[in-house]
């Protein structure tokens, strides 16, 4: 088993590439499965999952394809789909729930294991499936899978979500595209992974408008094509660095770094008194001193990311004050809160709200990373440790971050896997 090793005490410094986003990637591979032929997604990140994606779509009959050198993958789809996606894989990568449009909407069939407990509390499935029933197709739950099916093509619905989620809105967006009539989504997500993901199937002949609003309207259409689409820079992985920066009193600049799709996050960080300015293709965050505790309330796009939660309760910790932070996406996402006590930090949690007590600094101890963006988080939170810090289970990590320890040692981090 993989672990890092983490010595306290760096400022980072330097220059950092973003690659692509792992949540718009694997759903832009997941639509690929719309139009027989050979699509193409580009600007990859170098993650596993990408792999269990692509072993996703080859036992749905794909041949796929990957160039890791290049960041691309080719996926032939073929006239005859298969329909059954596994729990093997579906376990693996909760992503693999939004071959379920495609599916249904293409083949009139499909099977898709329940992803079950995830590590940040219970994720419904109930808009999607409430939703594809509204639009026609039959829907059960037997043996642990969604089993859906229609006879005849998916017809277009009105649907007003109850919460705008990210996973529903993709897999009614993708479901409509080949369905009769125009599909209404109000309250849809609005996350830049959700316009990513509407601009590749415009790109394969969607009819869709709205993409970023609250109200997303698709034009059925008879038939799709295959295309080329490049994934975008990742927006976690950007905000990431923007808070390695901050909390380790250092100066990076982040090539690929949109900062219009970090807005709350940025302003959250300028709060906490970093300096934040933009570059030709990215943007720099330099912090000289100690941050000040802010409070924060994670809410859906443009709201301050859920994904970014860990990060700044890891930031208050060591910053000067108390401070609030309220989770308002998916409860139980506090977990890792019992691991970053573990170097020190004053945290109480109650319900959805943890209060923080700033403290100077925190000291090594051994944790485990029980999330990709928990683990991340423990990261800096190690980085700013008095001592050294093993962190256990750090294949949690690379599931989001390609190459985390090289990418931290070029910034003048000692981390290492061991
Ligand atoms: C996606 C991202 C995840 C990110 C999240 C919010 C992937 C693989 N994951 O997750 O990293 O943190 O968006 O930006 O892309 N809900 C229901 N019923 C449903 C669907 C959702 O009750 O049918 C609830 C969930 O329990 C949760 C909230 O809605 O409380 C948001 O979930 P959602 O936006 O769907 O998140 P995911 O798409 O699972």
């Amino acid at each position: 088993m993989d672990r890092f090793k983490v010595v306290g005490g760096a400022r980072l410094s330097g220059t950092v590439k973003v690659s692509g986003a792992k949540n718009s990637a694997l759903k832009l591979m997941a639509a690929a499965l719309l139009a027989p032929g050979k699509s193409k997604i580009t600007n990859l990140p170098a993650i596993a999952d990408v792999g269990y994606m692509a072993e996703l779509l080859t036992r749905l009959g794909c041949k796929v394809e990957i160039d890791d050198k290049a960041g691309e993958v080719t996926i032939e789809v073929p006239e005859e789909l298969g329909h059954r996606a596994d729990y093997d894989l579906v376990r693996k990568l909760r992503a693999s729930i939004n071959v379920l449009g495609p599916l249904i909407t293409r083949a009139g069939k499909a099977e898709v294991a329940l992803p079950g407990g995830d590590a940040i509390g219970s994720r419904g499935l109930d808009f999607h499936i409430n939703s594809l029933a509204d639009m026609g197709a039959e829907i059960k739950l037997e043996h642990g899978f969604i089993v859906a099916s229609t006879k005849q093509r998916l017809r277009s619905a009105l649907i007003s979500l109850e919460f705008p989620s990210v996973g529903a809105t993709e897999n009614i967006m993708t479901a409509a595209t080949l369905a009769q009539g125009v599909t209404t989504i109000e309250n849809a997500a609005r996350e830049p992974d959700v316009v990513d993901l509407g601009e590749f199937l415009i790109s394969m002949g969607a009819k869709i408008s709205g993409l970023g609003s609250h109200t997303i309207k698709i034009e059925g259409v008879s038939k799709l094509n295959p295309a080329t689409h490049a994934t975008l820079p990742d927006r976690i992985v950007t905000g990431t660095w923007a808070f390695a920066a901050a909390m380790t009193k250092g100066d990076i600049t982040i090539e690929n770094g949109r900062v219009d799709h970090l807005e709350i996050p940025l302003d959250k960080l300028v709060e906490a008194g970093a300096v934040i300015t933009t570059t030709e293709n990215g943007f720099r965050v330099k912090m000289d001193k100690r941050p000040i505790a802010v409070d924060v309330a994670t809410l859906p796009y443009p709201g301050f990311p859920t994904d970014l939660q860990s990060m700044i309760i890891t930031l208050n910790s060591i910053a000067d004050g108390t401070s609030i932070v309220t989770e308002n996406v998916f409860e139980g996402r506090f977990m890792f809160v019992n691991e970053l006590m573990r170097l020190g930090a004053k945290i109480q949690v109650d319900g959805h709200h943890a209060a923080i007590t700033g403290i100077e600094q925190l000291s090594a101890a051994p944790v485990v990373a029980t999330d990709i963006r928990a683990g991340a988080s423990l990261v800096l939170a190690a980085l700013v440790s008095e001592g050294v810090t093993l962190i256990e289970d750090s294949f949690h990590i690379d599931r989001g971050y390609p190459d985390f320890p090289a990418q931290l040692q070029s910034l003048g981090a000692d981390v290492t896997r061991v």
